[in-house]
């Protein structure tokens, strides 16, 4: 489905972001990024979302080379990447139903005024997507009258309607209580497994990755530092991947001096 080759992003005031890496993804495959707060997640979903371009290296999504794609053929590319963001980007003031659509029709802020053209096929589709994600009874609230949760259900629908190949769900659930959060991610990937969408989920939640993926990239610095099945994945990737700190070299102090070790409990394992 993807396949990058020493993708890098480096910003204009010189930052780079994400620094040289390859990838491949499978068409249905599930994979999650974890990684410390600034690792170049985000900017590679939103690479990988075409949102953004890279500055060097290559990507190809299908085959197809994506820096080169203009117009209309970026726009089609586009329309087959779903993304679902920490903040839902949803428009509060409008109804459940026409926030479900603008996954539909491209509508965002600005196509209020054409809701009003909405036909009762495309009510139906938005009704089926929130039934699929438990909440069909809000078709008609108003998006703000919604809890957290509920609205990133609103969103994961507002993915379903659009009906991509790929869902890039970038930190879901970072804003959610932990049981709302395992049953988003859940819901997530039961909704990529019964349709067979390719699904790249951020997150911060080390326990959420571990349990719901088979493989695991770990980001820092803006480069890949494991890219392992989980069931390989050991405390010392995720030490390095949190301190820096690798056994070959010099455990990093904190503030206060002290190294900073991450917890000694068993690793979850996969569901
Ligand atoms: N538009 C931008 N212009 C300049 N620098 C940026 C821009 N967007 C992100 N960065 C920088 O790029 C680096 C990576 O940011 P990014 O948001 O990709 O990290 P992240 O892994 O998603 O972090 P978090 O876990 O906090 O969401 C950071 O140092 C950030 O400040
Ligand atoms: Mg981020």
């Amino acid at each position: 489905m993807y396949r990058a080759e020493k993708l890098s992003k480096m910003f204009p005031d010189g930052l780079v972001a994400v620094d040289g890496i390859d990838l491949a993804i499978k068409k249905g495959e599930q994979v999650t990024f974890i990684g410390p707060s600034g690792a170049g997640k985000t900017t590679l979903f939103r690479m990988l979302n075409l949102t953004i371009p890279s500055t060097s290296g290559r990507l190809f999504l299908d085959g197809l080379e994506v820096p080169g794609l203009s117009g209309p053929r970026l726009k089609e590319a586009r329309r087959r990447i779903g993304t679902i963001y920490q903040q839902q980007n949803l428009v509060p003031r409008l109804k459940v139903v026409h926030n479900v659509l603008a996954g539909r029709l491209g509508l965002w802020s600005t196509g209020a005024a054409l809701f009003s053209l909405v036909r009762p096929a495309e009510v139906e589709r938005a009704y089926g997507a929130l039934q699929r994600v438990g909440i069909p009874e809000k078709l008609f609230a108003r998006t703000d009258e919604l809890s957290g949760g509920q609205q990133q259900r609103v969103a994961i629908a507002r993915v379903l309607v659009q009906d991509p190949e790929v869902i890039l769900a970038d930190e879901p659930v970072s804003s959610v209580d932990p049981t709302l959060a395992t049953s988003l991610v859940r819901l997530l990937k039961e909704i990529s497994t019964e349709s067979g969408k390719t699904l790249l989920m951020n997150l911060h939640s080390v326990e959420l990755a571990l349990s719901f993926f088979q493989r695991i990239i770990g980001l820092r610095d803006g480069k890949i530092l494991f890219d392992s099945a989980t069931a390989e994945i050991t405390e010392e990737h995720l030490r390095e991947l949190y301190t820096g700190w690798s056994p070959e070299g010099d455990a990093p102090l904190d503030r206060n001096g002290h190294t900073t070790p991450l917890s000694c409990r068993p690793l979850p394992r996969a569901l």
